[in-house]
């Protein structure tokens, strides 16, 4: 038997500081996702899922384009999406690897889902299902790339980053780089995929959500040996630091559509 925790028992998700990190996450991450969204050409009057909605605006976007009454926003920690009940949106708790399906859908979207939970395949066929006929599937999953860093320390948090949250939540930190096959294994067409690298400049949006997710892991990493406390101030420092540049982590966004 596994003994990760998965997300809502490792990471406090009523916590403020998780709310501060999933809002640094949208700032950063929001602009890709809303490109991708406009170019996917979300019509009125579409059903639309958002799955691990998290803090909610991937959900509100959904909203203002196929219309609020259109959109399903899941998530097994429901706090930070309450808000978005008043405007209309449908919120839901649901685990998406195990629960009934919430309904038919033109869309299905999740960021940064896929890769935490477990069975994740399976779950991606589960979620598929749920598609209408020629309804589309987005998936947009994060990968870090200590590789591709040009700082030893910021390198080595990376890596036990990757280490740690497989370690303790059961996420696949590698299994976006597999994207768009795990799509057509679960038996969608006309599955592409691309990567994203938003610069982590020290001191930006992207630095600090670095930063704020490493603390995620900082205490049991450390106490484990898998990186030391000087690597991570000294990563600390470099994402602080005005003059520091670094491309850390790939997004990888992939669609596939159900057979029509
Ligand atoms: C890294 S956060 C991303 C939040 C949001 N998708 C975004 O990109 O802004 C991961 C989210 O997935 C949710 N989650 C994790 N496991 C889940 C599961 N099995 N079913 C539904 N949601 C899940 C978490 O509660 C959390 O809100």
């Amino acid at each position: 038997m596994s003994d990760t925790l998965g997300w809502t028992s490792y990471v406090d998700t009523k916590a403020q500081v998780e709310h501060d990190r999933l809002t640094l996450l949208q700032e950063v991450f929001d602009p890709v996702t809303a490109r991708l969204l406009e170019r996917v050409g979300v019509q009125p009057g579409w059903q639309c899922l958002e799955v691990g909605a998290g803090a909610g605006s991937v959900a509100r976007m959904l909203a203002e384009r196929a219309g609020p009454a259109n959109v399903t926003a899941t998530d097994m920690s429901t706090d930070f999406l309450e808000p978005l009940a008043s405007t209309g949106i449908r919120v839901m708790y649901h685990d998406v690897t195990v629960d009934e399906p919430p309904g038919e859908f033109d869309l299905i979207h999740s960021r940064f889902v896929m890769e935490h939970v477990t069975g994740r395949d399976a779950t991606l066929r589960r979620m598929a299902s749920w598609l209408k006929p020629g309804g589309l599937m987005v998936v947009e999953c994060g990968t870090p790339v200590p590789e591709l860093s040009s700082h030893p320390s910021v390198r080595a948090s990376l890596t036990a980053l990757g280490e740690m949250m497989s370690a303790s939540v059961g996420t696949d930190p590698e299994w976006a780089r597999r994207l768009p096959l795990p799509l057509e294994q679960a038996g969608l067409v006309d599955c592409v995929a691309e990567a994203h690298v938003v610069p982590a400049r020290g001191g930006s949006p992207m630095a600090r959500w670095l930063t704020a997710t490493h603390r995620l892991i900082e205490e049991p990493a450390v106490a484990r040996g898998v990186v030391t406390a000087e690597d991570l101030s000294a990563a600390y420092a470099a994402y602080a630091d005005p003059d520091f540049v670094d491309y850390t982590w790939l997004t990888v966004a992939a669609l596939g559509h159900r057979a029509g």
